[in-house]
């Protein structure tokens, strides 16, 4: 159900999918939510019977792959389907060799990605107008 977007038709399914969540429910503005990154980053889509209802977005910097904009169409929420995107989000960085993980996670979405192994780090801080923190996972390689 989710997969690297290849295709134009893709990539249309991820910004639709970001236009509800974040522009439409979450109030952020155009200029917030697209930056030039999104022309150069991997994206993810998610999808059930056809319905675009997952995505997010990997962006790889020196050893270290930062994930963003990690969305889940309110009426698909509380299914896990989030911790299955972020799952797929880390099996594919780690495929391209990458074993540092990063991101800055709305402070209330702090115990989703806590759950997850992730580590906050540093102060609050304010990006597009919503509360953030840094946080951040790392793979130990066995001894
Ligand atoms: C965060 C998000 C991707 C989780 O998706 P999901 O499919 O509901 O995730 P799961 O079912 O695997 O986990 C749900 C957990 O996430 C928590 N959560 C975190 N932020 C949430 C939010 N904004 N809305 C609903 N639940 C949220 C829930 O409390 C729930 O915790 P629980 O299991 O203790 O009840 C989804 O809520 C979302 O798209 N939110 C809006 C966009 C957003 O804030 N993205 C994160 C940017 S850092």
């Amino acid at each position: 159900m989710f997969k690297r977007v290849q295709s134009p038709e893709e990539q249309l399914r991820v910004m639709m999918i970001r236009a509800i969540v974040f522009m439409e429910e979450q109030g952020i503005a155009y200029a917030d939510e697209m930056d030039m990154h999104d022309a150069t980053a991997l994206h993810i889509l998610g999808e059930i019977d056809g319905e675009p209802v997952a995505c997010g977005r990997i962006r790889y910097q020196g050893d270290r792959a930062f994930l963003q904009r990690l969305a889940v169409r309110r009426a698909w929420r509380g299914q896990r389907l989030g911790s299955a995107l972020l799952a797929f989000m880390l099996k594919e960085c780690r495929k391209d060799g990458f074993g540092r993980f990063d991101l800055h996670a709305q402070t209330r979405a702090v115990g989703f990605y806590r759950r997850h192994g992730f580590t906050t780090c540093g102060e609050e801080f304010e990006e597009a107008g919503i509360p953030h923190v840094h946080m951040w996972l790392r793979d130990t390689t066995p001894e």
